[in-house]
């Protein structure tokens, strides 16, 4: 029996996609799952290339891997993702201690590349596919809280903005059968999750024979009252009317959109290839404000972008105080080699800039995060408890269907500890820009 350990770095998609290799591997037979390096026979790190960051830091951890394998022989090293995809004639004469290498699309010939590996040859499958889904299979949950589980419902993106890596190291846009995707939610529900997020690189964009992604979230949220559903992430040019009324009427499906926009700046926008204006992403945040009026919405913001001047940051930042975005992730612009932005587009903005202006950018967020807690100081909401927090045993955490965290004492009412799976009605009592605290009702 080989003991297998996967280290994931990157989204939400690369967690999902470790958790189903480790389910082929396992259904191979010979390979089960390890729980730390320390006891792994083979180490696999599914890797992201969607910035500079993070590619240099898995040269640095393939460094580390190679000094351990020359104490450890026999140790085997994969690496597989976005990195693998993109890299791999780099990978190969760089790392002579990476014995395989996988592309998101190759898992299926994961068993076979390992018992290559083992008889001495490098096992490599870059292959992308046009079809591969892993559609019909059930992920082994790695690491999971037994409350909340990932579940992908499509791969790839042809959307080709213009500075991004993934349509080039995922492939083709494609969805899984929806039959294959809600008997994995119902086998989930009955395992004792209680939320599912369903995941794609433009999830909205489902579309399998006439199941499209409003279909599918209706089907997924009838499963069980009991099951909270959430996506990510969408695009704003498929932010229709019809996914905004789909939900609207199911009271499970979670009150939290996150709409990345990237840049305020109509300019930046079109250089992106986003297909949207700022006017017409304040439309569709209109119309989710319409529909559901205590939706909570985050974004994506790249600062420094390609020939950003200071009008285009400041139209980013109002852009973000306009909507009054509840969370964000906000990035430095990376130029990765090979997208349309690092062929036709100069990096023009100098690193001091890019990291001033990303500042700023944080500081609005947290100001903004700040202020969309405070409103919630006194409102009542239903978290659904996940775990211990991480501050104090005596407390338990959830989320609100918003998904904000919300910290509460860990016995209840009626004298009993909450358990993670719980719903729970809770008043907001206090709130820091990170946390709500509360109290049971
Ligand atoms: N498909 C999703 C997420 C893609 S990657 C979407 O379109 O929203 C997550 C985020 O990383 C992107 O939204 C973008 O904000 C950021 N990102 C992508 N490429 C980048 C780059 N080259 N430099 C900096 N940030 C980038
Ligand atoms: Fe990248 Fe754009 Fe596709 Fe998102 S929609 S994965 S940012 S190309
Ligand atoms: Fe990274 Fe690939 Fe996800 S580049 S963000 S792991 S799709």
């Amino acid at each position: 029996m080989k003991r297998v350990f996967v280290e994931t770095y990157g989204c939400q998609m690369n967690v999902v996609d470790s958790e189903t290799l480790m389910a082929i591997l396992v259904a191979a037979g010979g390979f089960a799952a390890a729980s730390s390096v320390a006891e792994a026979d083979v180490v696999l790190l599914n890797t992201c290339s969607i910035r500079d960051n993070a590619e240099q830091r898995i040269w640095h951890r393939l460094d580390e891997l190679g000094a351990l394998k020359k104490r450890r022989k026999g140790l085997v090293i994969g690496l597989v993702g976005c990195m693998a995809e993109r890299l791999r004639e780099e990978i190969l004469e760089q790392r002579p201690a990476v014995d395989i290498i996988a592309g998101p699309d190759a898992y299926r010939s994961l068993p076979e590349l390992l018992r290559q590996a083992e008889s001495g040859a490098r096992g490599i499958n870059t292959e992308l596919s046009k079809e591969e889904t892993y559609a019909e299979i059930s992920p082994v949950r790695l690491d999971s809280n037994g409350v909340s589980a990932f579940v992908a419902i499509m791969r790839g993106c042809d959307n080709f903005c213009s500075y991004c890596v993934v349509p080039y190291t995922r492939g083709r846009e494609r969805s899984r059968d929806p039959e294959t995707i809600l008997h994995e939610v119902g086998e989930l529900f009955e395992a004792g999750y209680r939320e599912v997020t369903l995941l794609g690189q433009n999830v909205n964009s489902y579309s399998f024979g006439s199941v499209d992604f409003p279909e599918l979230l209706r089907r997924v949220a009838e499963v069980s009252p009991l099951l909270r559903v959430r996506f990510a992430t969408s695009h704003p040019k498929d932010m229709s009317d019809r996914l905004l009324e789909a939900m609207a009427v199911l009271p499970n499906i979670c009150r939290a959109i996150h709409l990345p926009a990237q840049s305020g700046s109509n300019r930046m926008l079109d250089k992106m290839n986003r297909k949207y204006t700022r006017e017409w992403y304040l439309g569709r945040i209109a119309a989710i404000r319409r529909a559901m009026p205590d939706a909570a919405i985050s974004t994506d913001i790249i600062a420094g972008f390609c020939g950003e001047t200071p009008e285009d940051h400041a139209d980013t930042m109002s852009l973000m105080r306009e909507v009054g975005y509840e969370f964000a992730f906000m990035f430095k612009y990376s130029e990765r080699p090979d997208t349309v932005a690092a062929r036709t587009l100069p990096d023009d903005v100098p690193d001091v800039v890019k990291t001033a202006r990303l500042a700023e950018i944080i500081a609005l967020q947290n100001e903004l995060s700040l202020a969309s807690n405070r409103r919630d100081v006194g409102r009542e909401f239903e978290i659904l408890v996940e775990g211990t927090s991480r501050r104090s045993d005596e407390k338990v955490f959830g989320r609100t269907s918003q998904n904000k965290v919300v910290v509460i004492p860990r016995i209840g009412l009626d004298g009993q500890p909450h358990k993670p799976g719980d719903y729970v009605r809770v008043r907001v009592t206090d709130c820091s820009s990170a946390t709500l605290q509360g109290e049971e009702i």
